[in-house]
């Protein structure tokens, strides 16, 4: 389980990248809730992979379907003029 923050310490940054032709990866001390606000038993895995191709069985994690059903997509962030 994550150390929880210090008070007034920023809350860690949790990172998301975008997988080419494939999930969202997210990382960080992460808490995966439904639409109704009931949590996702994730073990206190600091990684994970949601489905955006709409296919997996067991969304809303990736379970490889993305590549079975040929899910394509390579979106890229435009270019910051001071990254
Ligand atoms: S992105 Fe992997 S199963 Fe949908």
């Amino acid at each position: 389980m994550p150390a929880p923050n210090e008070p007034g310490e920023p809350p860690a940054a949790v990172k998301i990248k975008i997988v080419d032709s494939g999930p969202l990866q997210v990382k960080g001390p992460i808490e995966l809730l439904d639409h109704d606000g009931r949590p996702y038993p994730t073990n206190g895995r600091r990684t994970l992979f949601l489905c955006r191709c709409g296919h997996s069985a067991t969304r809303p994690f990736c379970d490889g379907s993305h590549a079975r059903v040929g899910f394509e997509s390579t979106e890229r962030a435009a270019e910051q003029p001071d990254a």
